[in-house]
């Protein structure tokens, strides 16, 4: 008897499946042709945009190759998006290519019109009109106010020219169907005001990805209602070797709650050494996934405005091991089970 409800229940499962894969592979994707706007490359822009593709949205670090040995993935020098196949780690659906998006016309950006980058980075087709793979942060940057996303597409057109020539992404079945619901279109984004520090942080964590990286998330990748910034959110940095996000609630006892300020402040500046001198080679367990590096030339007053925002948030319960592989760790958890 229960082998029959078992049976017919797993039928059940395939038919809805199938069905589903079905539904998805005839779905068309939400997106409307690359518009045709040229964008103007003003100093503020270029400044803006430095700050934006090199620091807070961090470009840099996913369209460059890196230094894999050192701590926090340092670029190197002289690279600045030139691309990189991502290391196919453990689940990894396919071969995923950040591409080479500097100004080259043969490998790179160089022949792409300033529509075909906007839709790309907000709205998350390619350039050829393929669905983008969304670890390309698409589903975050769609909230880019215009003058944001101008101001990257203006600087990253002044990136030195740089060849190499990279994989095409190839995205396996049934990631390939599943993917073909991230992408959407996006009308104008207006700048938050700057001046109400809240809102301000609000939007520094979208598009910083603090929230995406800070919050446990849905299988589809979208942040855990009621539960956005209490960490737990785990990156498999090498096989064994796992760094999880902190909780950076208000939360007393698990999160930020009785950090000031100048605490705050002090988490992100004390990289800035490693930043200009380079960081120090470290074991693949006690490195990280937190942008540190680029991070800490983050302009103090974004900083102040974060803090001011997470603030406002929910405290959440949740205490975190961020390292769990390190040696401490291990031998802690060794002795616990004796
Ligand atoms: C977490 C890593 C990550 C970050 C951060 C990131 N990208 Fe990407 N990006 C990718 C990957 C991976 C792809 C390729 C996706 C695919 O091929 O399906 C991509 C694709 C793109 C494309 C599309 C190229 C095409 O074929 O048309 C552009 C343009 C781009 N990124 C620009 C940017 C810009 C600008 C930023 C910062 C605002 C950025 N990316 C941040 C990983 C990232
Ligand atoms: C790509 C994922 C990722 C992004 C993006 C990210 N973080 Fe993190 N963050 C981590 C991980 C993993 C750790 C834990 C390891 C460590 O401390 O290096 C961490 C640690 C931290 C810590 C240290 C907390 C402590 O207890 O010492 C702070 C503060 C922090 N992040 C704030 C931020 C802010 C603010 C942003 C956005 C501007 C951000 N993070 C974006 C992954 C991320």
């Amino acid at each position: 008897m229960w082998k029959k409800i078992l049976g017919s229940l797993l039928l059940l499962v395939i038919a809805v499946v199938g069905g589903g894969l079905a539904y998805l592979h005839f779905k068309p994707v939400n997106m409307r042709a690359a518009s045709g706007i040229t964008i103007e490359r003003t100093p503020e822009r270029l400044a803006r945009g430095n700050y934006l593709f090199n620091h807070l949205t961090g470009c840099v670090d996913c369209h460059s190759p890196v230094d894999e040995k050192r701590f926090g993935y340092p670029v190197i020098p002289g690279s600045q998006g030139k691309g990189k196949v991502v290391i196919p780690g453990p689940g990894m659906p396919g071969t995923i290519v950040a591409p080479n998006i500097t100004p080259d016309p043969e490998t790179g950006a160089g022949r792409w019109t300033d529509g075909q980058l906007l839709r790309a980075i907000r709205e998350g087709i390619g350039h050829d009109g393929r669905v983008l793979f969304p670890m390309m942060p698409y589903t975050e940057f769609r909230n880019l106010s215009d003058e944001d996303v101008y101001s990257i597409i203006a600087y990253m057109r002044t990136l030195p020219q740089a060849s190499s020539s990279l994989p095409a992404t190839t995205v396996k079945f049934p990631v390939n169907l599943f993917i073909k619901s991230a992408p959407s279109p996006v009308d104008s984004v207006p700048q938050p005001n700057r001046a109400d520090r809240v809102a301000w942080g609000r939007y520094l964590t979208t598009i910083g990805g603090c929230k995406f990286c800070h919050s446990p998330v849905e299988n589809d990748g979208s942040p855990v209602k009621g539960k956005e910034f209490s960490g737990g959110h785990v990156f498999e940095l090498a096989p064994g070797a796992r760094a999880v996000t902190p909780n950076l609630t208000p939360d007393r006892e698990t999160g930020t709650g009785t950090w000031s300020e100048s605490e705050w402040l002090e988490k992100f500046t004390q990289y800035k050494d490693y930043a200009a001198n380079g960081s120090p080679v470290v074991e693949p367990n006690m490195n990280t996934a937190m942008p540190w590096l680029i991070f800490s030339n983050l302009d103090p007053d974004d900083l102040r405005a974060i803090f001011a925002y997470l603030r406002t948030v929910p405290a959440v319960k949740n205490a975190v091991v961020t390292h769990p592989d390190a040696p401490e760790e291990k031998r802690a958890r060794e002795q616990g089970a004796k």
